[in-house]
């Protein structure tokens, strides 16, 4: 059995490693990282290359690929590999616009009656400061965001009317004028976030555990914005009452609508929400796993990812019965000095060995290579997500911070706060 996963991240390195569960599978990642080389054969073709990766997959006669982020899937690599009758999982190019287009996935939700912030869709700048200018949001603080892509730099929540418009102007030199030809403004919501991930088949779906993500750089959700800094997978984050009012509101009327306007949904979908006082509302779609969210929940999956993918691909998920731990867990991500504006990548990276070895422990490499001399050394910004299992949230804290303290790199920057807030 050949399985092909594309991307590179902390991500990618746990769905490599869920797959890898079983040694009679062959792992192939495009392209990969240090980490994921122990366990599967990297090879050097981008995740946007989507027409290599299908040639690859064609000539290996790889059996399943898994894609990791949303630019393979924003460019069309699932209609890609269907068209060649390559079986692959991840939703199409049509439905990866839910996460590639933020007016378009707003108007949907608008559609559906789906809950989420009030917005406006402003096709210039001029139009965008107007609608600021206007009273079109009263007394609430707006949240200003680019249409596109734009690998998590797109959003900026301001505290109030000059502010945003002093944040419409920096939009596009942030984001990018590719992902401002459209810019959103939101009301700004209240509330804890939560991400709510599911598996789907087109009609059913499976709920994974709920996560809570760690967005800003340092402790106490001070400083810039950054891919995530860590996660914590915890049941309780939701009550049974949370969870079922998101099905109903949220999860059901998602499917249904994809459904009826003929966007098959067959993948991961992700759920940023906002637990606001009037109920949870939706702060984007994401069509694919969440990182450093992944690096939380497959720990937690006791089910093969395999038979998932297979039940998604024959959308038979309504027959499997996908089995979760109830354990509590936390990843916490350390990150290169520079991280997020400038990261500087080269530095040795010491002690990953000796924490690797732990029960309950999972080192997930993002950013790491080996250099000519063979040694493990930094890469990117983000370089590993050190993850920690244990029966309550507060054990598995403690566990991953032991666990922390015995890895170093010169710069290395991490939260102290992850599971706290
Ligand atoms: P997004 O990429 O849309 O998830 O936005 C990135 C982050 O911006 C979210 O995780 C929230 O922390 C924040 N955010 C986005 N939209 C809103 C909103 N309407 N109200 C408050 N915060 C928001
Ligand atoms: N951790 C947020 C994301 O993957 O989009």
């Amino acid at each position: 059995m050949k399985i092909l996963v594309v991307g590179s991240g902390g991500r990618e390195h746990a769905l490599c490693w869920a797959f890898a569960k079983n040694p009679d599978r062959k792992i192939y990642c495009a392209d990969g990282n240090a980490g994921i080389a122990e366990i599967a054969e990297c090879i050097d073709i981008k995740p946007t290359q989507i027409e290599k990766l299908a040639d690859f997959a064609e000539t290996e006669k790889i059996d399943l690929t898994f894609v990791g982020g949303e630019s393979a899937l924003a460019l069309g690599i699932v209609d890609e590999f269907e068209k060649r009758g390559l079986k692959i999982i991840g939703p199409n190019k049509q439905a990866s616009m839910l996460e590639a287009s933020k007016a378009f996935a707003k108007n949907f939700m608008s559609r559906y009656l789906i809950p989420t912030a009030k917005y406006q869709v402003a096709n210039s700048i001029e139009e965008a400061k107007a609608i600021v200018k206007s009273n079109f949001f009263g007394k609430s603080k707006i949240v200003i965001k680019a249409d596109g892509l734009a690998a998590g730099k797109g959003v900026i929540v301001t505290d109030g009317k000059e502010e945003a418009l002093e944040a419409i102007n920096q939009l596009q030199s942030i984001a990018g004028q590719e992902a401002t030809q459209k810019i959103i403004l939101e009301e700004r919501l209240i509330g804890k976030e939560i991400s709510q991930i599911l598996f789907c088949d087109g009609d059913n779906f499976v709920l994974m555990p709920p996560v809570r993500d760690h967005k800003r750089l340092l402790d106490g959700d001070k400083g810039p914005n950054t891919g995530g800094m860590g996660t914590i997978a915890d049941w309780n984050l939701l009550t049974d009452e949370q969870r079922e009012e998101i099905v109903e509101n949220i999860v059901k009327p998602t499917l249904q609508g994809c459904k009826k306007e003929g966007l098959k949904f067959k993948g991961v979908l992700f759920l940023g929400l906002m637990l606001t006082e009037e109920g949870a509302k939706v702060l984007e779609y994401n069509v694919r796993f969440g990182d450093p969210e992944t690096q939380v929940i497959l720990p937690l999956l006791e089910t093969d990812i395999f038979g998932i993918s297979e039940a998604i691909a024959n959308e038979s998920l309504r027959n499997l019965e996908v089995r979760w731990s109830r354990s509590s867990a936390v990843c916490v991500v350390l990150a290169s000095k520079g991280y997020p504006q400038n990261p500087q990548v080269g530095a040795c990276i010491y002690g990953v060995e000796d924490v690797a070895k732990t029960k309950d422990i999972f080192v997930f490499h993002a950013g790491t290579k080996r250099n000519e001399k063979g040694k493990l050394v930094t890469a990117g910004g983000r370089v590993l997500g050190i993850t920690a299992i244990a029966e309550n949230i507060e054990k598995a804290i403690q566990k991953a911070y032991q666990s922390v303290e015995k890895i170093r790199f010169e710069g290395m920057q991490f939260r102290r706060d992850i599971g706290a807030t």
